[in-house]
């Protein structure tokens, strides 16, 4: 493990009560408060559309000095955007080994930030850079690629950030990328993935932090709103559609 708390010291933060987004966001106003720990190599934030995971993805990807559009540590591809403000404000509490990687120097450091919304741009563009990976993405489906990918870019212990990466796979492919981050957790590397996969969600030995309106709990897998949703409608679709079909 690389982290083991992420927080935004008091310093950091506005005076006065009134706290501008994205502090205003309920998990966002729990981690000013009281930080976040990291308790296993894989985490998983889960929780409503809205409720902050990608905020707190990308600061965390920001704040340890990994693109934020999408990449290897220390290099841009698709915009330059400045930090964001939360970015700017989150620290972290690192295990011995997360100190000497953070020394080193920025393209040296191993790590990925993946953004579901910008990973196929950054797939083209780096397709053919050395480096990366050897087979040819632009010949492979979706989800082949972000496999290939995923395993190409998983192939040394860092610092991971993905949000939902799972958008391209399949339910096969959600199973082997599930077996990559576990992996990939046994090997010293630390991920940190919001999802909303009950398959990604499932891995052995990961840490649930579920996101919402309370701010951030951990959960066990089977108490997920998550999971329990998709339980039910697997088991009575017609219990979800008799809404769509009423009127
Ligand atoms: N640039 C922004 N300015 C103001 N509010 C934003 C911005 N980006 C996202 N939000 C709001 O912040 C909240 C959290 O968004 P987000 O982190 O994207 O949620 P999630 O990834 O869990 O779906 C949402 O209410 C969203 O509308
Ligand atoms: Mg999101």
């Amino acid at each position: 493990m690389l982290a083991r708390r992420a927080y935004i010291p008091d310093e950091s933060l506005p005076r006065g009560s009134r706290r501008p987004w994205p502090l205003d966001v309920p998990c966002v106003a729990q981690l000013a408060d009281e930080g976040m720990t990291f308790e296993r190599p894989v985490t998983f934030l889960v929780g409503e559309n809205g409720s902050g995971k990608s905020t707190l993805v990308e600061a965390f990807a920001e704040a340890w000095g990994l693109d934020a559009q999408g990449g290897r540590a220390g290099r841009k591809y698709v915009n330059d955007r400045p930090k964001s403000v939360l970015g700017e404000m989150v620290q972290f509490d690192t295990t011995t080994l997360g100190a000497r990687h953070r020394i080193g120097p920025r393209t040296k450091r191993k790590g990925y930030f993946l953004r579901a919304e910008t990973a196929f741009g950054f797939m083209n563009a780096v397709s053919g850079m050395r480096g990366y990976w050897d087979e040819d993405t632009s010949e492979m489906s979706h989800g082949e690629g972000f496999l290939t990918v995923f395993a190409a870019m998983f192939r040394e212990p860092g610092f991971y950030l993905m949000d939902e990466p799972e958008a391209a796979l399949s339910f096969q492919s959600c199973l082997r990328l599930m077996h990559l981050m576990y992996e990939l957790g046994k090997s010293g590397a630390q991920i940190i993935c919001a999802t909303h996969s009950p398959i990604l969600a499932s891995t052995p030995d990961a840490d649930i932090i579920e996101v919402g309106e309370h701010g951030f709990r951990r959960s066990k897998w089977e108490d997920l709103a998550l999971v329990d949703h998709w339980r039910r409608y697997m088991a009575t679709p017609e219990a979800y559609l008799r809404y769509v079909t009423e009127e």
